[in-house]
């Protein structure tokens, strides 16, 4: 029988607990290896206060920055922020102009915090259709920090799980085209390791914003067994405190996958 996990303190009374002793209790017990993010609701944050959409995905690069250093102080290894979908290229032409610009800029001023934290900055996602001046920019921000060894965070970006494993699909054909693989050898390890995430372990913990019951094409593949904590939180009013609380909220699951 699987050694369930005791539950800890109801994630209520944690609510009361100033961020410090969160962040301690949190440490205190097993944390998820991998932590993704769909950070939803930059739109609706910024029409609430009768401001432009653009407006929110401002205030939501905050928050992305608030996360990521929340991240690192908790000791995660791997994030994954979903900052852009494959899907996104049918908003409004001025938006997502605006999103590379906000992203190709944000990642220009968040780049000396990175260093300082040891953070490693990746990238998935399809490089084609971003404009080169952002590609440029990402690629600087990824060379430069690949020693780093603290977390490794994962921006996605034009990113589409169907995208990824269509990829995936193509690239193990090509090998047994080449004659360098079997049909009959590939399997789960060699799917994995064909995805843009290969060598990353799956995500442990999925947290999505703004309430929304959906996964919207992300890392179709690797949530096979990951927890979900869907926040009615908007992106932009998302902050350490939260992230922390869906963490505790996630060790007090009980994973079985498919086992008693
Ligand atoms: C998330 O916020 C940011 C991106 C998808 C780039 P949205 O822009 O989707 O905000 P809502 O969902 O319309 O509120
Ligand atoms: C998912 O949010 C994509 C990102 C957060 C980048 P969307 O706002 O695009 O998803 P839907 O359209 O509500 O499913
Ligand atoms: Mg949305």
């Amino acid at each position: 029988m699987a050694v369930r996990r005791l539950p800890n303190v109801p994630v209520a009374d944690l609510a009361s607990l100033e961020d410090s002793e969160l962040l301690a209790r949190v440490k205190a017990l097993p944390l998820p290896q991998h932590v993704a993010i769909i950070m939803d609701g930059n739109g609706r944050w910024a029409t609430q206060r009768g401001l432009n959409r653009v407006a929110g995905h401002r205030e939501g690069v905050k928050a992305a920055r608030a996360v990521v250093r929340a991240a690192h102080e908790a000791g995660i290894r791997f994030l994954t922020l979903y900052a852009f979908s494959s899907e996104n290229w049918s908003r409004p032409s001025i938006e997502v102009t605006t999103l590379m610009t906000l992203l190709e800029r944000s990642i220009d001023q968040e780049l000396p915090e990175l260093q300082a934290n040891n953070v490693r900055l990746r990238v998935i996602g399809r490089p084609n259709g971003v404009p080169s001046s952002v590609r440029q920019g990402i690629e600087r921000a990824v060379a430069a920090t690949a020693g780093n060894t603290g977390l490794t965070l994962f921006m996605a970006f034009n990113y589409g799980g169907r995208d990824e494993l269509v990829d995936a699909a193509r690239a193990l054909a090509r090998q047994v085209q080449a004659g360098e693989l079997r049909p009959e050898d590939i399997d789960e390890a060699r799917v994995g390791q064909a995805l843009y995430t290969r060598g990353v372990p799956d995500p442990d913990l999925l947290i999505r914003t703004s309430g929304e019951m959906r996964v919207s094409n992300f890392l179709l593949w690797q949530i096979a067994y990951t927890e979900l904590v869907v926040t009615p939180t908007l992106w932009p009013d998302f902050g350490a405190r939260d992230l922390y609380l869906a963490v505790a909220e996630y060790q007090r699951r009980d994973r079985r996958f498919g086992k008693v």
